[in-house]
Formats: C-alpha cells, structure tokens, sequence
C-alpha cells in the first residue's frame, strides 16, 4: 500500500501536472487506507482471480491499483471522461493489463456484458441523471455481477467544535455548486431507491466513518496532526475553487478567508473531533 501512495505523492509534488490531477493524486493520498478498507470488505467470488474488473470514473486508477496489488481480477478497465488522468493512470501500472477508456458514461461506448465486478467511487454524488446513468453501467455488467459504489454523506459529516461560519459558507458554495450541476452530496441514501428502480437486487450499504480527534494536551505532534487534518478538509475544494469561482458560488477572497479561518479553528482550538461517514453500497446485476 505505501508503495501505491507513494506514486500518487510523487505525481501530487510534479507541478508540471495539471492542478485537478495534482489534487486527485493528494485526495488518493489521503484516503488510500480508508479505501483499502473498505474494498476489504467485499466478498468476491471465487474465481475472481481470472475476472474483469471496470472502474467507472477511475481517476487516477487508485482502485485498479489496489486490486492488482492484492492479486484480485485478472484485466482492469478503467473509464473516466478525463483522458489525462487515464494516462497518468495507464503509466502507475507496471503491468500491461490496465485497459483506459476515454468515455462519457452517458455515452458508453461499450455495449457488451464485460464487467465481473464494476466500481464506481465519488462518481454517482456528480451525476445528474442517476437512473438512466445506472441503467448504462447495467449493460456492461454480466449477469449476477456486482456492483460497487463508494459515496459520500455529508448530513453525517461533523465537526466539534462547530467550523467557523467563514468555513461553512465555503463548504455551502461546493455543495450548492454540486447541486446546480445536477450533483447531489447526499447521495448515498438515494442510492438503494436508485438501484431497485434500475433493476439492480440485493441491495446492501455498509457505513464507514473515519473519525479525527486531537487534544493538544496528548498530542505532541498536535500541530502536524492538524495541518494534515486540513490537507485532507481543503483538498476536495481545492479540485472545483475554479469552477466556484467561475459560477459565482463563492468569491475567491471569500475562498480563502473561509479556508484560512478553518486553519485558525485547528490550530487554536484546544481539541478537534472530525467524522466523516460515506457508504459502500454494493448490488447484484
Ligand atoms: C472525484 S473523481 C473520483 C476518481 C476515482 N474514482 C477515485 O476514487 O479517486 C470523479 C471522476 O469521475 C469522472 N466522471 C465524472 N462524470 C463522468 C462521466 N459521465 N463519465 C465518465 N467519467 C466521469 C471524472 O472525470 C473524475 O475523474
């Protein structure tokens, strides 16, 4: 695993990369261990071992990655309408077995049941027409095949003590400009009406939270400790502040005056509680 986060860090620190990758790479950073855990706890089936496995808006192909190095699936498709992603996701394989395809969901240029297994994680929370976009990822998949999404939550999200307002208002300007965009940040307890109305059965949800506590009287390493806590708060803005700024969600000197308060709110408080809960969501074909 550490070897997987270290490629993902030497593409965050190449700062000939562009920006939304950089980020990725910092976000993959970030969540790799969480996520391993999370793909831990699918049971695959048996054969798994010769099978294909999709990833739909694959990144970085952090979840292609993360199955080969435990020896899981056989090929590896990774589909994302962003091609200079695919290609750095292409390189971070030393195997010749990671297939990238550029292509809208909407406009899925594969017709066949290839999928043993398909993954979708942070896709579904930007899509707006979800059913339609779950019927296409259907027709991919082979018959009594899986289905894997990972999603966010953000109702389950908290903060003790309570974020500054300069911080929420930065936080309210992401979700509103997901929203407008046909996004939803609570996307995950609509999924299972989603997959039940696509046809999908037996639909499970498994909740993660990965929860952040610091004391600066027990935590020597307190500020460390925080300053990571608002590398892993800022990074996810840090991708779409452009777009906020474009459509007018948030100023840019609102922007950083929000994130500049919450680096004031971690380093000043005398202890920080963070949990975030997203959900892993799995359905059968
Ligand atoms: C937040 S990133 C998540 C990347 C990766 N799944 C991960 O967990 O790190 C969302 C990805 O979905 C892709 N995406 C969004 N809408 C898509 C669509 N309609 N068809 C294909 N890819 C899409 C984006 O280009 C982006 O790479």
């Amino acid at each position: 695993m550490l070897s997987i986060i270290e490629k993902f860090r030497a593409i965050y620190n190449k700062k000939d990369t562009s920006e939304d990758l950089r980020f990725l790479a910092l976000q993959s950073c970030h969540t790799a261990n969480f996520l391993l855990h999370e793909l831990n706890s699918i049971s695959h089936q048996h054969n798994c071992n010769n099978g294909t496995a999709v990833d739909i808006g694959t990144g970085l192909g952090i979840i292609p990655l993360i199955l080969h190095s435990q020896g899981k699936y056989h090929n590896y498709i990774g589909i994302d309408i962003d091609n200079k992603g695919l290609m750095i996701a292409k390189r971070l394989f030393e195997e010749n077995n990671f297939n990238p395809i550029c292509a809208d969901v909407y406009a899925m240029p594969l017709k066949n049941a290839i999928s043993d297994i398909l993954f979708a994680r942070y896709v579904l929370q930007h899509v707006s027409r979800i059913e339609f976009f779950l019927s296409e990822l259907k027709k991919i998949m082979k018959t009594d095949s899986k289905i894997v999404i990972i999603d966010v939550e953000d109702d389950m999200n908290v903060f003790y003590p309570e974020l500054p307002p300069e911080t929420k208002n930065v936080f309210a300007s992401y979700e509103k400009f997901q929203k407008q965009c046909g996004g939803d940040r609570n996307i995950s307890k609509k999924l299972p009406y989603f997959l039940f109305q696509t046809g999908f059965k037996n639909v499970e949800i498994k909740p993660f939270t990965s929860t952040f506590f610091v004391s600066k009287k027990y935590c020597r390493d307190y500020f460390k400790q925080t300053k990571d806590a608002f590398l892993a708060l800022s990074t996810e803005l840090e991708l779409v502040k452009d777009e906020l700024f474009k459509h007018k969600f948030i100023s840019p000197s609102d922007f950083h005056r929000g994130l500049n308060s919450c680096l004031v709110y971690l380093n000043s408080s005398d202890s920080i509680f963070i949990s975030r809960t997203e959900f892993l969501i799995t359905a059968m074909k």
